[in-house]
């Protein structure tokens, strides 16, 4: 079971409510929701506002991503605006275990994000406290870069630590793959172990403008690739 979570990030911000609209009738699984404040990463975009007005135009889950610091007080906010997911930089939280649990007790499924250089060990201590672990695959702030290839290895990394942390409790926690997702990377992103895409520049950049069925391809492409490896 896999999912595909385009990034808002690169939607038509004039037009949101349509775009979201759009890529859910293509298939979309998830939405991911970029929230980034200009100090904790080095671009500014939206807050939990944007996540209430998009709400009631869907069930699908949203998952927001914070880029962030401090981590906390937007929690409450997102929470409120109706996130389903939360995930946050453990550098960007003064009590990571209490974040978590602060998503948790309002009802989130919570993560948090591995930045290119950011060690696995900040795994060691929550195992319970998370539902998903979302690896950064390029340095956030910005949709369009490049996959970071050593990714892979940290990928293989997270996917035996989530195996053998499912065996021991029988979670299963959700690995999650965020930064230069294309169609001719995601079959070895899931080779190596990712179950949740993150797709921006590459899902919204498809297609005609004025086309409402313009991410049909595009999302059928990536899963076509998902299912010639079995994931
Ligand atoms: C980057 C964001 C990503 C971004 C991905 O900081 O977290 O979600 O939108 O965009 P692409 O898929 O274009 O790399
Ligand atoms: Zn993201």
């Amino acid at each position: 079971m896999t999912r595909i979570a385009p990034s808002l990030l690169s939607a038509n911000f004039a037009r949101l409510g349509e775009e979201v609209q759009n890529v859910l009738a293509s298939g979309a699984d998830w939405i991911h929701f970029d929230v980034m404040d200009n100090h904790y990463v080095p671009n500014l975009t939206v807050g939990p506002l944007v996540c209430e007005a998009i709400r009631p135009l869907t069930k699908t889950p949203i998952d927001v991503h914070l880029m962030v610091t401090p981590v906390d007080r937007l929690i409450g906010d997102f929470l409120k605006a109706g996130a389903d997911v939360i995930t946050f930089h453990p550098e960007a939280s003064a009590h990571i275990d209490r974040s978590l649990a602060l998503i948790r007790d309002g009802g989130a499924k919570a993560g948090l994000v591995f930045n290119p250089a950011t060690p696995l060990y900040y795994l060691d201590h929550v195992m319970d406290r998370l539902d998903v672990v979302l690896l950064m695959s390029v340095n956030p702030g910005f949709g369009g870069q490049k996959f970071i290839p050593g990714t892979f290895d940290k990928l293989a990394a997270a996917r035996a630590r989530l195996d053998a942390y499912a065996q021991k409790s029988g979670r299963q926690i959700l690995l999650e793959i965020d930064g230069g997702v294309t169609v001719d990377n995601i079959a070895a992103i899931a080779r190596a172990g990712a179950d949740t895409f993150v797709a921006g520049s590459a899902v919204f950049g498809a297609g005609r403008d004025d086309d409402p069925h313009r991410y049909d391809s595009i999302i059928a492409r990536l899963r076509a690739e998902l299912a010639a490896v079995g994931a």
